[in-house]
């Protein structure tokens, strides 16, 4: 287990930190499977190092059936043996510690796996036993049970119960998933339930692990004393902004996690967790609180369409919201699970991105151009803000989403079971190409678990590596320059005649600049420190940021 100790003190490292988001599977395989691998993470902590990024978040690595991508964990304490073992876990965190990286895991809380022990042990026992109540089993409505117990639609659609084959082999119990039918919600008011999560917690916590980034944190309290749920959308947000809706963002979660930050602060540096939550604005603080988890993902600019007035109204509200729950400000342009954000930059606005992806990339042009330039400048922009930038995998070599995998190859859930009505997330989640040529373009030395795209190529480290211009050589430059020019969490906005521009200071007198239109426009005062694209004498292109210090 790794030893090595971060400087003492610097107990608030998260609160301004750049945050990469590894995506294991499709990171780097080291032994030719086709499966991204710890032993692949270890060969590149150089490649993240060379980065300048704080610290790495690990989608999940832990034993699973990958009926949703990782997040069906069948045991939360070890790890899938397709990607590594523990001792290579234990490496991975003493290389990235070494090289100064901070490591945050996930923890899926709201859903197992059906593979996973005590669900498979649930279904075992049978009725009313004491394994099924850390779930959530019910009766079927009508003379023989046969109707599921409330109109619950779940996330990856059609319905949120599935009904279980009794041990003595008649139709049985209902239980109830948000997501796929592979992933049954567990219930929080079990103890047991309870406890295991807070030696899951802890088990990293000792292995020398930094942070958690917490799955559908707004979603683990339930309260059906008014009836059981009924649901007609898919979405996972509440449908009552006051904590009152039956199964999201109930006042009773943050019971939780007031016992999980007992947990972090054992520690030292205390450990740290963001919340994926999906709740109004005015109650994401709760989440974000010092006395809960301490950040919370802010995922307004997922939807923002590129426009002056709609970044700084979200920027100025973030800043409101940090200040009033003492967290720092979050920043995210793509995931996991959304439309890599050149693709999106690049299409028309408006355009419908399930459409978009059914009709494989052809309902819409992209303008890959603009696409890539107003990455480039909106990665730049949100570098400058005070907080934490979070980073998706393969947004520093410029990826756009990829449209047209083969159908067959598909491994997303929200595919499959909903025909025609949505996109996949496998779009985003292509293996990342290292090399120009090769075999799966260096990811690894064997094929690649989902399909990469001919041209993949042009897009590898290897390329971009080559040009002194390329998305690459932006991130490490910029993201290396924000470290050195770091200060406190706040900005003044600057006025400009010019409704396309977006520009503010920091405290220390560094200052970013955002052409958000076509046209160009006329430099600012003072000492240029970097660019998006280059300036043509004294004006800035369009679409384009550049950093000042005043
Ligand atoms: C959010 C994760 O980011 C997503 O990938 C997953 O499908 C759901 N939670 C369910 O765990
Ligand atoms: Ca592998």
């Amino acid at each position: 287990m790794s030893d090595y100790k971060f400087i003492a003190g610097d107990k608030k490292w998260w609160r301004q930190a750049v945050v990469y988001q590894i995506y294991p599977r499709s990171f780097a395989d080291l032994n030719g499977d086709g499966i991204g691998d710890l032993a692949g993470m270890i060969d590149r902590v150089p490649y993240l190092k060379s980065l300048s990024i704080d610290a790495v978040w690990l989608s999940p690595f832990y034993p699973s059936e990958l009926a949703d991508g990782g997040y069906d964990v069948a045991d939360y304490r070890n790890v899938d043996p397709r990607i590594g073992t523990l001792q290579e876990f234990d490496k991975l965190i003493e290389e990235l510690h070494k090289a100064d990286i901070r490591v945050f895991v996930d923890i899926v809380p709201n859903h197992s796996s059906d593979q996973h022990e005590w669900f498979q042990a649930a279904l075992k026992a049978g009725r009313g036993s004491k394994e099924r109540d850390r779930y959530i089993f019910h009766d079927g409505i009508g003379e023989n049970g046969d109707i599921r117990p409330s109109e619950l639609v779940s996330h990856f659609g059609p319905t949120g119960w599935t009904r279980v084959t009794e041990p003595d082999g008649t139709p049985g119990q209902w239980y109830l998933h948000l997501f796929a039918p592979e992933q049954p919600d567990f219930n929080w008011d079990n103890q047991e339930v309870r406890d295991d999560f807070i030696k899951t917690l802890r088990f990293w916590s000792d292995r020398g692990v930094d942070g958690f980034r917490i799955d559908v944190a707004h979603a683990l309290t339930k309260d059906f004393s008014d009836g059981l749920p009924a649901r007609d959308t898919m979405d996972i947000d509440p449908k009552k902004p006051d904590g009152s809706d039956p199964l999201f963002d109930r006042d009773e979660v943050h019971e939780i996690y007031r016992e999980w930050r007992k947990v972090f602060n054992e520690y030292d540096p205390p450990r740290v967790a963001v919340a994926e939550a999906s709740a109004p604005a005015h109650r994401l603080g709760a989440y974000a609180s010092e006395e809960t988890l301490g950040q919370a993902f802010n995922f307004d600019l997922l939807h923002a369409d590129w426009n002056t007035k709609r970044f700084k109204h979200l920027i100025s509200n973030s800043m409101k919201r940090a200040a009033k729950s003492g967290s720092s400000n979050t920043w995210v342009l793509s995931n996991h699970d959304v439309v890599r954000h050149p693709t999106r930059y690049g299409l028309p606005d408006k355009t419908d991105l399930v459409k978009w992806y059914i009709s494989e990339g052809k309902s819409a042009q992209l303008d890959a151009k603009q696409g890539i330039d107003r990455a480039r400048a909106s990665t730049m922009l949100i570098l400058a803000l005070p907080g934490s930038t979070y980073l998706y995998q393969g947004e520093e070599i410029g990826l756009f989403e990829v449209a047209d995998t083969p159908r067959e190859a598909m491994q997303d859930p929200q595919w499959f079971r909903n025909p025609g009505k949505a996109r996949s997330r496998d779009g985003c989640r292509i293996p990342l190409p290292w090399t120009a040529t090769g075999s799966s373009f260096g990811f690894g030395p064997g094929g690649s678990h989902l399909p990469m795209p001919a041209d993949f190529g042009k897009y590898s480290v290897e390329v971009n590596e080559k040009d002194a211009n390329s998305v690459l050589n932006l991130y490490r430059t910029a993201i290396a320059m924000r470290k050195a020019l770091q200060c406190a969490e706040d900005i003044k906005f600057i006025f400009n005649w010019n409704r396309s521009v977006l520009h503010f200071a920091r405290p220390n007198g560094w200052q970013s600049f955002t052409n958000f239109g076509k046209s160009p426009v006329k430099l600012p005062k003072g000492k240029v420190l970097l660019s998006s694209q280059p300036l043509i004498g004294n004006q800035v292109q369009g679409e384009t940021t550049v950093w000042l210090q005043a």
